[in-house]
C-alpha cells in the first residue's frame, strides 16, 4: 500500500543550490511532464546558455503561476515508496509567512549547505526557524561536493560544526548527505566512484526513510468556528476541523465560556450521507441545543480539550519593520481567533544566527527569536505546540501585515490575575511577575488550589455543605477557604443588590477573588445562589483562564423543600411581597444541566454530600 503523502520543505542559503537540488530530484524521479526537459534544453541552446537543473524548477513555477488558486506553492513528485510535495519554493517571498502561519506545515525538512561555502548565517537562521516551527525530521544535504574535489575532510568539518549548532537548538539531523545536485551524485544514484568514503543512503532513500505524518484525524478534536449562521431559529456552525474527528451525537465543549451541546447534524454534504468528518474538512453543523457561540470559539470533546487562557508563554520570531518593545500591543491570530495581545514579559532574546542571548530584555528586534509571556485582552483558546501543532501556533500582525509568529510553550499559571471577562479599563498597567511559582506553592502545600463552585437555591444547603467540607479538608491538612454569598455581600460586594446585573457582577468578583485565593494554593469553596447559567460559565472561564480546576456543584434541593426549611424566613417575606426579586419566587433559577457534581440534600445526609464532594475535589487537587 502507498504511504500517505509527505510534505517537505527545502531550506538553506540562497546560493547553496536549492533550486538545482529540487530540479534534480524531479528529474531523477521522473516527475517532470513529458518533453519538459527537452523543451528547456532547447531554450538554453537557443540562448547559448548551459543547461541548468534549476531552470526546471523555474519553469514549473512559472507554469503554476498561471493558475494560482492557493497562496502556497506546492510541487509534487513521487518515489517508488510514496508521493511528496515540496511546499513553498525557495526564494518565494511568502516563504517565511507561510511557514510561520502553517499555511504550509512541513512534515520534514531538507537543509542545504554548499560544501564550498560552509555554514553561513542563513544556514543557522533557517535551522532555528525549523526548530521554532517544530519540524523534527531533518536531513542536511551538503551540496556542491564536486567543487571541492569530493573531499571527505571538508564534509566532516561541516557536519560536525552544523551538528553542534543543531544540538544547541534542540534539533537533531537524521543524516548528513554529501551530494552534487548538478552532477546527480548521491541524489538518486550512489556516487561510490567519487565518494567511496560515504556509505550512507542517497537523498531519495533518506526522504523515503522519513516517518509518515501521524493522521490528524486520530488527534484530539479541534474545531474552531469560522462563522455562525442563523436561519429562522436554527443556528449553523461552520468551520474547518483542524484536528481529530467529529461525529453526529458527539458532545462538544465550546471554549471560552465552556458550553456543551451535542452535534445534531451535518448540513453541507454534497457527497454521500455521512455522520462524521475528519481533520482538514470544512463542515457546517447544527447542535441539539441553541448555544450562543461565535467565530473564534473552539469546539473540542470533553476530554483532551484545549486551555482557555489570557496569559501564556511563547517562543516567537519577529520580522516586523520596527522593534517590538516590552508592553507593545499586537494583534494575535490563532486559528479563527483574533485578539489584542501584549508582550508582558521578555525572558530571553536570542539572535537566530549566532544563538547568542542578548542582554537586552526590553525589546525584540527584527529577526530576533524571543521567549516571552503574552497576555491577551480576551481569553484565548490554545494548545501547547508540542502537543497539537495547528492550535499551538499563532501569527502576530502589526501594521496590517504578518510580522511574526510563534508557538505556544505553555499557558501560564501562577499569580495569574488577568481577568478573563471584563475589559481592562485602565491603561499604563504593567504585569508584575510573581517571585514564587505555582509549582513551589503546590509542593509546600502538598496539593493544588481549586475552585469548588456551589450553586443552588437559597436554603438548599450550600453553606452547610461548604462549611462541613472545608472543615474536613482542614482536618486533612489541606488549605481551604469559603467565599459565602451572604458574607461577601457584607464587604467586597456591599454595593450590590439582586438585580440581574448586580448578581452578575457579584459572581464575577467572587470568581476573580476565588481565582486569586486558589492561585495562592487554597481550595476555595464558594456558596452563592449564582442563578444564571451564563454567569456560571463566565466564572468557570475566569478560573480556568488561570489554569485552575473549577468544579461546578449543583446543590439540588427542590424549591418546596427550601421553602419549607426557610432558615432565614426569607421565603415567607418574599411570598408576602416584602422582598422583591427573590430567587425561586419572582426571580429565576437556571439549574445546571451538566454539573460536575450533583448533591441531593433532600435525601442525602450532609456526611454523604461531603464525602461525595471530597472525592471530586481529591481527583483535582
Ligand atoms: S446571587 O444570586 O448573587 O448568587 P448570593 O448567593 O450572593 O446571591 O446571595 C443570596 C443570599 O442573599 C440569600 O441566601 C439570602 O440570604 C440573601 N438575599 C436577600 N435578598 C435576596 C433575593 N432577592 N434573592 C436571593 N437572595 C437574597
Amino acid at each position: 500500500m502507498q504511504e500517505p503523502k509527505l510534505k517537505i520543505v527545502v531550506v538553506g542559503h540562497v546560493d547553496h543550490g536549492k533550486s538545482t537540488l529540487i530540479g534534480r530530484i524531479f528529474y531523477d524521479t521522473n516527475s517532470l511532464p513529458d518533453g519538459k526537459i527537452e523543451q528547456i534544453q532547447k531554450a538554453c541552446a537557443a540562448e547559448g546558455m548551459p543547461f541548468e537543473y534549476a531552470f526546471l524548477l523555474d519553469a514549473l513555477l512559472e507554469e503554476q503561476e498561471q493558475n494560482i488558486t492557493i497562496d502556497t506553492t506546492q510541487i509534487p513528485f513521487r518515489t517508488a515508496k510514496r508521493e511528496y510535495t515540496i511546499i513553498d519554493a525557495p526564494g518565494h517571498k511568502e516563504f517565511l509567512k507561510n511557514m510561520i502561519t502553517g499555511a504550509a506545515s512541513a512534515d520534514a525538512a531538507v537543509l542545504i549547505i554548499a560544501a564550498s561555502e560552509g555554514v553561513r548565517e542563513q544556514s543557522r537562521r533557517h535551522g532555528y526557524l525549523l526548530s521554532l516551527l517544530g519540524v523534527r525530521q531533518v536531513i542536511v544535504v551538503v551540496n556542491k561536493m564536486d567543487l571541492i574535489g569530493y573531499d571527505a575532510a571538508t564534509f566532516d568539518a561541516i557536519q560536525s560544526e552544523y551538528r553542534d549548532f543543531l544540538t544547541q537548538i534542540g534539533l537533531e539531523a537524521q543524516l548528513f548527505v554529501p551530494v552534487s545536485a548538478r552532477e546527480g551524485d548521491n541524489i538518486a544514484r550512489r556516487a561510490d566512484d567519487k565518494m567511496p568514503w560515504y556509505t550512507g543512503p542517497t537523498v531519495i532513500d533518506a526522504l523515503d526513510g522519513f516517518a509518515a505524518p501521524r493522521p490528524d484525524a486520530a488527534l484530539p478534536l479541534r474545531f474552531p468556528l469560522q462563522d455562525v449562521y442563523r436561519f429562522d431559529d436554527r443556528r449553523i456552525l461552520a468551520g474547518r476541523i483542524e484536528s481529530g474527528t467529529l461525529k453526529v451525537g458527539d458532545t462538544l465543549r465550546f471554549q471560552p465560556g465552556d458550553k456543551t451541546a451535542r452535534v445534531a447534524s451535518f448540513e453541507n454534504w454534497h457527497g454521500p450521507e455521512r455522520d462524521y468528518a475528519v481533520a482538514g474538512e470544512s463542515v457546517a453543523i447544527t447542535l441539539d441545543e441553541q448555544l450562543f457561540v461565535k467565530r473564534g470559539h473552539m469546539a473540542s470533546h470533553a476530554v483532551d480539550s484545549p486551555a482557555a487562557t489570557t496569559r501564556f508563554k511563547a517562543r516567537l520570531f519577529w520580522m516586523g519593520g520596527h522593534e517590538l518593545p516590552l508592553g507593545a500591543r499586537v494583534r494575535l491570530k490563532l486559528a479563527t481567533q483574533d485578539v489584542d495581545a501584549e508582550i508582558a514579559h521578555i525572558a530571553r532574546v536570542i539572535d537566530a544566527s549566532t544563538l547568542e542571548e542578548s542582554s537586552v530584555k526590553d525589546r525584540i528586534a527584527k529577526n530576533d527569536v524571543a521567549e516571552v509571556t503574552l497576555t491577551t485582552l480576551a481569553p484565548l483558546v490554545l494548545d501547547r505546540h508540542d502537543q497539537l501543532e495547528s492550535t499551538g501556533r499563532f501569527v502576530l500582525v502589526a501594521d496590517r501585515k504578518v510580522s511574526g509568529g510563534g508557538i505556544v510553550l505553555e499557558s501560564v499559571a501562577g499569580d495569574s490575575v488577568v481577568t478573563g471577562s471584563a475589559e481592562t479599563r485602565a491603561s499604563n498597567l504593567t504585569w508584575s511577575e510573581s517571585p514564587i511559582t505555582r509549582r513551589e506553592r503546590t509542593r509546600r502545600n502538598a496539593h493544588r488550589g481549586a475552585v469548588v463552585w456551589l450553586t443552588g437555591l437559597s436554603g438548599a444547603g450550600k453553606s452547610t455543605v461548604a462549611n462541613a467540607t472545608a472543615r474536613a479538608l482542614w482536618e486533612q491538612h489541606k488549605q481551604a477557604y469559603i467565599l459565602d454569598g451572604d458574607n461577601v455581600r457584607h464587604g467586597l460586594n456591599a454595593n450590590l443588590a439582586f438585580s440581574p446585573t448586580d448578581r452578575e457582577e457579584n459572581i464575577r468578583r467572587v470568581a476573580e477573588a476565588a481565582k486569586l485565593l486558589a492561585d495562592s494554593g487554597q481550595i476555595v469553596l464558594t456558596a452563592l445562589i449564582s442563578p444564571y447559567r451564563e454567569s456560571r460559565a463566565q466564572a468557570r472561564a475566569i478560573v480556568e483562564g488561570g489554569e485552575i480546576p473549577f468544579i461546578e456543584v449543583f446543590v439540588d434541593t427542590p424549591l418546596a423543600v427550601c421553602e419549607e426549611r426557610d432558615p432565614k424566613s426569607l421565603y415567607k417575606k418574599a411570598r408576602a411581597g416584602e422582598i422583591k426579586d427573590f430567587t425561586g419566587i419572582d426571580a429565576p433559577y437556571e439549574a445546571p444541566e451538566t454539573p460536575d457534581v450533583r448533591l441531593d440534600t433532600q435525601t442525602q445526609e450532609v456526611g454523604v454530600s461531603v464525602a461525595t464532594l471530597l472525592e471530586a475535589i481529591g481527583a483535582q487537587v
